[in-house]
């Protein structure tokens, strides 16, 4: 954890800016996986994390800007719980190391909650993303599920904040990032053709754990690398693929790091894997050289579809003008996802809060297809953690759909396209920071070159 200092001042601004009414905190609870007692890895809720730092499960907090109040609720671990699960600091020492020194039972909270709403009190909560975040907002406040309105000041409150790392957060999230760089290079140090992609999951799982963390997200590890979130780890590799990998660590206090990589099965890229593999380092070069404070990160990835769309007309691939190409959106064929987002305490930084918030600053996004998954569109400032991942990716359901509706015959040549439908996809992947004047790469460099990827294999 950081000192108390830094949660106090987290907590101060957020008042600060809210300025009045109550802010409702939900910590999460364990969560079965197929009965009660047998849960999956235990996860705190990310803005928990950010301003009350416990990393324990059966928290939630309130903090009342009218009566400045700060309160963290929970209950004392049971002697059943100590003999079966170990033990854990008190509540009390749980919330006095975050600067916290009103504590009270759970059940506390809601006539706690019950006398504020009477008293005409606003409270303020942030969307959920758990079933028992809603089942307690009903029992607390008495919405249904369907009835609780997220408050849109505390959101973009915490946005406004959780956006912008501090230095101390820099360190932590260059760990998460270092240890995602090792993942990558055990995946390019050990991969060989008959191996199952399994193989490649437990190496590099073992590389996030033995660095004391955890993963930050499910690993993709598949040589069909054309599903973009592809988490089907069962197939062979054989000679001649590529497995695409994205995967990435969580240090202890929860910070990411989120990278990818696309590796040959043999020890070099056939010719054909390199023009194409060259094109989407292109991409990534362009859009890594154009980070600054004030671009926008939709003009970033414009740049970068163009130069997919370049590099598929020297294929053949394209043809006709490519901004007309992008423009229009017909570079969504080979790039139907963002170009990078946020990256801090979740790998998706904030995605529960809202990518409009948390990437738009509030603004629309797009809904056309390809740009609508753009997670990140906002202009760029000094202090924020992003990705940069372009990738080119050959679906043949997508060619299939696309030539049947005749979309975009005058950018798109099928005839020359058909002839890739099994070339699966590619993407690489690194995190960078946005500083005063540029950009800097988080972590221990991966190889990113084809030479870069042959020279460790
Ligand atoms: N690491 C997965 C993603 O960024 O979507
Ligand atoms: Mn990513």
């Amino acid at each position: 954890m950081f000192t108390k200092e830094t949660y106090i001042n987290r907590r101060a601004q957020l008042k600060k800016t809210v300025a009045s009414g109550i802010l409702l905190f939900l910590g999460n609870d364990e969560s079965g996986m197929n009965y009660e007692d047998n849960t999956y890895p235990f996860r705190q809720d990310s803005t928990f994390l950010y301003f009350f730092g416990s990393p324990y499960a059966g928290l939630s907090a309130v903090i009342d800007i009218d009566n400045d109040k700060e309160i963290i609720f929970g209950d004392e671990l049971t002697i059943d719980h100590i003999v079966w699960m170990g033990t854990q600091p008190t509540i009390k020492e749980k919330s006095e190391r975050v600067g916290i020194f009103n504590t009270q039972p759970s059940k506390k909270i809601v006539a706690y909650l019950k006398q504020a709403q009477e008293k005409g009190q606003k409270i303020h909560f942030l969307p959920t993303y758990r079933p028992e975040h809603q089942i307690k907002l009903m029992n607390w406040l008495g919405y249904s599920p369907a009835a609780q309105e997220a408050s849109v000041p505390f959101i973009r409150a915490v946005v406004n904040q959780r956006n912008y790392k501090s230095a101390e957060e820099i360190v932590e999230i260059e760990k998460a990032c270092d240890v995602t760089s090792d993942m990558h290079l055990k995946a390019m140090q050990m991969l060989r053709p008959g191996m199952c992609e399994s193989e490649v999951v437990g190496a590099l799982t073992d590389v996030a754990l033995s660095a004391g963390g955890g993963l930050s997200f499910p690993i993709i590890a598949t040589v069909n690398g054309q599903t973009l979130h592809n988490h089907y780890h069962g197939n062979i590799v054989k000679s001649g693929d590529m497995l695409l990998i994205d995967a990435g660590a969580e240090t202890e206090m929860g910070y990411a790091g989120d990278m990818s990589s696309t590796i040959p099965a043999d020890k070099k890229f056939t010719g054909r894997q390199k023009e194409v593999y060259d094109i989407q380092v292109a991409s990534h070069l362009a859009a890594v050289n154009a980070l600054r404070p004030g671009i926008s990160f939709k003009e970033v990835y414009e740049l970068s579809s163009k130069v997919i769309v370049e590099g598929m007309k020297s294929l053949g691939i394209m043809k006709g003008d490519a901004d007309e190409a992008v423009h229009a959106g017909a570079h969504a064929m080979f790039f139907p996802c963002g170009l990078g987002h946020m990256m801090g305490l979740d790998v998706h930084d904030m995605e529960n809060l809202g990518e409009v918030y948390v990437g738009y600053d509030g603004e629309p996004k797009s809904t056309e297809f390809g740009r609508k998954s753009l997670r990140l569109g906002r202009k760029l400032e000094p202090g924020f953690v992003l990705t940069i991942e372009p990738g080119v990716y050959f679906i043949p359901e997508l060619i299939d759909l696309w030539k049947d509706e005749k979309k975009f015959t005058e950018f798109i040549n099928y005839d020359k396209l058909e002839t890739y439908k099994d070339f699966s996809g590619i993407r690489n992947e690194e995190d960078y920071l946005i500083t005063q004047n540029g950009a800097r790469r988080l972590g221990k460099k991966i190889p990113l070159t084809t030479d870069e990827v042959e020279s460790l294999r």
